[in-house]
């Protein structure tokens, strides 16, 4: 029998793992993990952290922090969030664990021992202020393409171009600001264009299953020809390449994050104390492997990770059997931005929603967007509205109308079912409909449209509801006792049916549901590697007997007032505003109360100087009147310390300090600035109010 291996991409751990990352790859894994146990399948479920590359330098020295402090701090913060967004791996690890180190260094040294990789001095940029090569997210240009002046290193984000860093025009290095020199520096070199045509084969033999979008941006890659690329750069952290003369030299981190996937399955073979499972994973082809991840990873996952495991044919190493790729979510209509802080990650969602409800909520608003085919768009009216019109209104009523009426009528206890009497209309309507979606959603989750499946769940909700009514049991009460205890038998059961397809989904839902309708059985929990019954193909069975007592009734879904949407919003940042386009709604907007939470008041810069290896910053010292505070201001560019001693200036009072550059910041400075890049300070008219002064 097959056993499946599901992976989700590994979230870099320099931040948050945001909305994007969630609905791109973590909750559809997820999703298609639950589904497979309840199934009957031998499941394993694997992501983690990337640890590695300069998503993660970068991130370190924007905190003053070294990179191990930054992954240790993400990597659990990631790992929490994702468990209470009921996202379950049996092993969430890391690539920075040894076991991924010593995984890494195998595959690079039998890459060497079979001549794929060669080593070459090339030319590339160096910055002699900080006194180290620039990897290509540490250069900005203007792009050779299209002449756009923000281009990186390797690829404009304006025209999607790629090219040799050395084709940048006008180069700046990120950390000194100056132009870098050229240098020649010596790298290891992996041959992808040995593996053209295997690839080629691999990715058609695919075509009919994988998703279109997979197999386009394969296609189009495969064509333009696949070259050798760097597998090593110059950076301290990172993987050691193991090699003579690789001094300073370390993995670039697609061709090891990948390998993660084996290494963190290494891992939780030895957790579960069988040292050697991971290799039936890996190696046996009785293994279907689905690799899940957002559209920015296609070609790494569908090209090089299937290269690299090639490399290891001899071993029987098997490739990922599907490779369903998510496209981008947008919010409120614009494109997912951190920098302009257009983002919710998901700590950010927990603390704005913390009661239990939300949790669902969010997998059901995120799967019903899920950008399967193309960009979709999140909105805080849609989370609203399939809230109301959708989980309470007909999963949440249905459930809840059903226990209220066992309860005053059945004294809380599962009505008998008398089956001598023949299966009405009704009752075979539901019964189609119900083994119409048990089939169903089965076929739409094995070819991953997740918003298919919840849309049919929600179907078999409404034939629930529908049954309810038809079957008006509020007058077969008066009249007819027996068929009124069948009809609420028979809704019961629905309930516990609705658990079952609902459980990958909703898997807080599915658990309430069980326990108030008395199920033995918990399709909520996710289970680790184990081999349920098929609880999936049984879902529609009625298995609660008669005289069963009822568990507590409780409301699933409360409806979410407009307050919410507000609430909603309040977590994004600026909009990208288009040339005539108009502010945002009422939604915006704040009241005096949020207003109030934020104390400013006068300071005056006593002292002020430039921070060394910094082109933005300025480290001030500002007089609080009672008190004097260090503030880092990032207005170097529009200011010179001399020009600030003395001057009134309004300072964020009480802002949690922060660090920068390794130093604290204990406030912040308001200034205004413009769309032409023009920078001021805010200062109080008056020359005679002093440091310490309210401002309101
Ligand atoms: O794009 C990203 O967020 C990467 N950290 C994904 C890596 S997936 C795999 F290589 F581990
Ligand atoms: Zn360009």
């Amino acid at each position: 029998m097959k056993r499946y291996l599901i992976t989700s991409a590994l979230p870099y751990a320099s931040g948050i793992t945001h909305l994007g990352n969630v609905v791109g790859s973590t909750l559809p894994a997820d999703i298609y993990a639950r589904f497979c146990r309840l199934h009957g399948r031998e499941t394993l479920s694997i992501s983690g952290s990337d640890e590695h590359g300069v998503a993660i330098t970068i991130a370190a020295e924007k905190a003053g922090v070294t990179p191990q402090e930054i992954i240790d701090k993400y990597h659990t913060a990631n790992k929490l969030a994702l468990e209470k967004l009921g996202i379950h791996f049996d092993l969430y690890g890391r690539t920075s664990s040894p076991l991924h180190y010593s995984t890494a260094q195998e595959f690079f040294t039998v890459w060497l021992e079979k001549g794929l990789l060669t080593k070459r001095e090339d030319d590339q940029f160096y910055d002699s202020d900080a006194e180290m090569f620039l990897p290509d997210r540490y250069v900005e240009g203007t792009c050779p393409n299209c002449g756009y002046d923000k281009a990186r290193g390797d690829q404009c984000d304006n025209c999607g171009a790629y090219y040799n860093q050395l084709d940048l025009k006008n180069p700046k290095s990120l950390i000194s600001g100056k132009m870098p020199v050229v240098r020649k520096t010596q790298h290891w070199y992996f041959h992808l264009e040995k593996f053209q045509e295997w690839t080629e084969a691999y990715i058609e033999g695919h075509a009919a299953e994988w998703k279109d979008n997979v197999i386009q941006q394969s296609r189009s890659w495969l064509k333009q020809g696949l070259a050798e690329r760097a597998a090593t750069r110059d950076m301290k952290w990172g993987i050691p390449v193991p090699a003579e003369g690789a001094e300073g030299k370390v993995l670039y981190v697609w061709f090891e994050a990948v390998l993660g996937y084996i290494s963190i399955t290494k891992q939780w073979s030895l957790d579960v104390g069988r040292e050697e499972d991971w290799k039936k994973w890996w190696r046996d082809a009785d293994t279907n492997y689905t690799a899940f991840l957002g559209k920015d990873n296609i070609v790494f996952h569908a090209i090089i990770f299937p290269i690299l495991l090639r490399t290891m044919e001899q071993d029987g190493y098997i490739l990922p059997t599907n490779v369903p790729a998510n496209e981008f979510l947008n919010l409120e209509g614009q494109k997912f931005s951190k920098s302009r802080g257009w983002a919710i990650d998901l700590l950010q969602y927990q603390e704005m929603f913390p009661e239990e409800q939300h949790v669902d909520i969010l997998r059901y608003v995120l799967t019903m967007n899920m950008p399967e085919t193309k960009d979709s768009d999140f909105t805080w009216r849609d989370y609203q509205a399939r809230t109301n019109n959708e989980l309470a209104a007909i999963l949440g009523n249905y459930v809840n109308r059903v226990m209220q009426f066992a309860y005053k009528n059945f004294d809380g206890k599962v009505p008998a079912y008398d089956n001598a009497k023949p299966v009405t209309e009704h009752e075979e309507a539901l019964q189609a409909a119900v083994a119409n979606g048990v089939k169903l959603i089965a076929e739409q989750m094995d070819v991953f449209r997740f918003r298919d499946a919840a849309t049919e769940a929600m179907n078999v909700a409404r034939a629930a509801n529908k049954y309810f009514n038809d079957k008006a049991p509020w007058k077969s009460i008066k009249d007819n006792v027996d068929d009124c205890a069948r009809t609420i038998n028979v809704c019961i059961q629905t309930a516990n049916t609705l658990a079952t397809l609902f459980a990958p989904l909703l898997p807080h839902t599915a658990q309430k549901i069980q326990s108030m309708v008395g199920s033995a059985v918990n399709v909520g929990e996710p289970n680790t590697t184990c081999l349920y019954d098929d609880a999936w193909t049984a879902a529609g069975n009625h298995t609660i007997a008669a005289g069963t007592q009822l568990g507590e009734s409780v409301i699933l879904f409360t409806k979410i007032e407009d307050d919410t949407l507000a609430k909603g919003m309040s977590m994004l940042g600026s909009p990208e505003k288009t040339e005539g386009e108009v502010e945002k709604p009422a939604e915006d907007l704040i009241d005096i109360g949020e207003f109030a939470k934020v104390k400013l008041r006068t300071g005056i810069v006593i002292a002020a100087e430039a921070v060394p290896k910094s082109e933005k910053l300025l480290k001030l010292q500002v007089d609080l009147g009672t008190e004097q505070r260090q503030v880092l201001a990032g207005i170097a560019k529009h200011y010179s310390p001399e020009d600030l001693i003395g001057k009134t200036v309004v300072v964020v009072a009480n802002l949690k300090p922060a660090k920068l550059m390794g130093m604290e910041s204990q406030g912040m400075i308001l200034a205004a600035s413009n769309a032409a890049g023009e920078l001021a300070l805010v200062s109080p008219l008056s020359t005679t109010i002093g440091g310490g002064a309210e401002v309101r």
